[in-house]
């Protein structure tokens, strides 16, 4: 058939923000695609009334990552145990994965992209690193062939949108991060995003890519935002400055090999002129700062969290591997590959 096959797993947040951008620009998808984009299962503990009565709803997230019916998982139930597993059986099964988990990838990354190359599927990530932001896809793609020299940004939507609220309104810190839990924005347990935690996972996947190095979660320095205060943040404005909650990824001695401790990784809350593009980075925003060569610097801006921001960077992923997949999966092209496990596996 001419049809792309989803799976859904989880329908929180970004699940449920992936199925309105599927129903608000489903013929956009396929005029852009060629192809027909369909939602086939979901996976979600509870039966949901609200879900079209063509998707099956499965709770068992280890059948849905083997079904037949399934070209394309999409992990967003977020954690690292079960999530791993249905991750690693989906690539067994010859399924393509996109995922928005920057906790797992961060710290099971390695295992995770050796396995799929060893099973000739992709794990596309776009969405786990600075939200709406094409972040992978320029450090991928566009800077491909730029030395980076360092990276600079703040990729914590929550962090972000509650030191803007403290600083725009004099709102109480735990205030805002309720406001956040409410929005969407902040991850399911919150000390991921004021401790800093989330933006090293992201820093960790963002260098792992701009300097050709393992993923090294562990040798982030990792400092969050609660520490800060109204004070704090009002002094600082009188000052002339801006607290914002920084990662950088800075190349320290030309090399950046995985064993040399070529590249300096931290986050942490970092006092920057009020003048200083990040410095106006404001709200749920993340930005990026590249310095590389020859191309110099380059920002890149925009939502970071939230339903509408992380479902275009989980579709966008879909899109690119419907690219990559072409037709060379279609029944009706009567010539795709099969794996030994029966599955249509694309020429790459
Ligand atoms: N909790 C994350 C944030 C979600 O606030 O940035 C996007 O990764």
């Amino acid at each position: 058939s001419n049809s792309i096959k989803l799976a859904i797993l989880g329908l929180g947040t970004v699940g449920t923000g992936v199925i309105n951008l599927i129903n608000d620009n489903l013929d956009e998808l396929k005029r852009r695609s060629g192809r027909d984009i369909i939602i086939t299962e979901v996976g979600t503990r509870r039966q949901r009334d609200d879900i079209d009565s063509n998707i099956m709803q499965n709770s068992d997230l280890m059948a849905i990552a083997a079904s037949d019916n399934v070209d394309i998982v999409i992990e967003v139930i977020g954690g690292t145990t079960l999530a791993k597993d249905v991750i690693m059986h989906a690539i067994k099964n010859g399924k393509h994965v996109v995922t928005a988990n920057k906790a797992l990838l961060a710290e099971h990354g390695n295992e995770i992209f050796a396995f799929a190359e060893a099973n000739n599927v992709h794990v596309a990530y776009e969405a786990a690193v600075a939200g709406g932001i094409p972040i992978i896809k320029v450090m991928r793609e566009a800077l491909a062939a730029n030395k980076i020299d360092w990276l600079a940004g703040i990729i914590n939507g929550t962090g972000n949108f509650i030191m803007t609220e403290m600083r725009d309104k004099g709102r109480p810190f735990a205030d805002v991060l309720s406001e956040a839990q409410e929005l969407g924005y902040a991850e399911a347990d919150p000390t991921f995003d004021v401790e800093g935690i989330d933006a090293a996972h992201k820093l960790a996947l963002l260098a792992s890519i701009a300097f050709g190095i393992p993923l090294q979660f562990d040798k982030v320095y990792c400092e969050g935002i609660t520490g800060i205060t109204l004070q704090d943040v009002n002094y600082a404005e009188e000052l002339g400055y801006r607290i914002k909650h920084l990662g950088f990824a800075v190349r320290r001695d030309g090399q950046g090999n995985a064993d040399d401790a070529g590249v300096e990784l931290r986050v942490h809350p970092t006092l920057i002129p009020q003048d200083a593009l990040l410095a106006n980075v404001n709200g749920v925003k993340n930005a990026v700062l590249v310095n590389s060569h020859p191309l110099g610097q380059t920002l890149y801006c925009g939502d970071g969290a939230g339903a509408g921001a992380t479902a275009s960077a989980v579709m966008a992923d879909v899109m690119d591997l419907v690219r990559v997949l072409g037709n060379t999966d279609c029944d009706d092209q009567g010539n795709s590959n099969q794996n030994n496990h029966g599955h249509h596996v694309p020429h790459l």
